[in-house]
């Protein structure tokens, strides 16, 4: 049983209706999750984090979701040392938005590993466009992921 923690970035929901699917498939494999829809620093308890996920879309043009801004600046501006997290990023986009595709996850990704955190397995990158279903395409991808830890 691992302990996970699922942060959100989301302006229109979602990412977070990925994140709730992921907590319901990785619950039902016996983990233990906590979803933070508003994630701060000091409440994700980053010092004693072992395993996150973040799922998190794009808007503007290549922007993070307002909810997660203060989140990846706190890591910009401290640079915690973050080498003990291993974590997943679902990264939602548009591929319409051919400059900017998924550009939010992509940066969270950059961030958390600027800050030596540890990315398990590929970014999962949903494009609505061709993807219309992101949970169900998500409780995929995140079985396989859980099975890299
Ligand atoms: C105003 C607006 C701007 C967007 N900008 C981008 C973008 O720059 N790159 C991208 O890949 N997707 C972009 N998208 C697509 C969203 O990331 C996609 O629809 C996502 O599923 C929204 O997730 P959310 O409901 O959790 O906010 C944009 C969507 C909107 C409405």
């Amino acid at each position: 049983m691992t302990d996970i923690a699922i942060l959100v970035g989301t302006e229109s929901g979602n990412a977070q209706m990925v994140a709730d699917t992921l907590q319901e498939v990785l619950e039902a494999l016996s983990h233990e999750v906590t979803l933070h829809e508003e994630p701060e620093a000091d409440v994700v308890d980053l010092a004693n984090r072992d395993v996150m996920i973040i799922s998190c879309a794009t808007h503007g043009d290549g922007e993070l979701p307002d909810n997660i801004i203060p989140f990846c600046d706190y890591l910009k501006e401290t640079k915690p040392d973050l080498s003990h997290i291993r974590y997943g990023i679902v990264a939602l986009g548009d591929q319409t938005y051919h400059q900017t595709f998924c550009q939010a996850g992509k940066d969270v990704d950059a961030i958390l590993a600027s800050c030596g955190a540890v990315r398990i397995g590929e970014r999962f990158e949903v494009d609505a466009c061709t993807q219309p279903l992101p949970d169900e395409d998500a409780r995929d991808w995140v079985k396989d992921w859980v099975e890299l830890l």
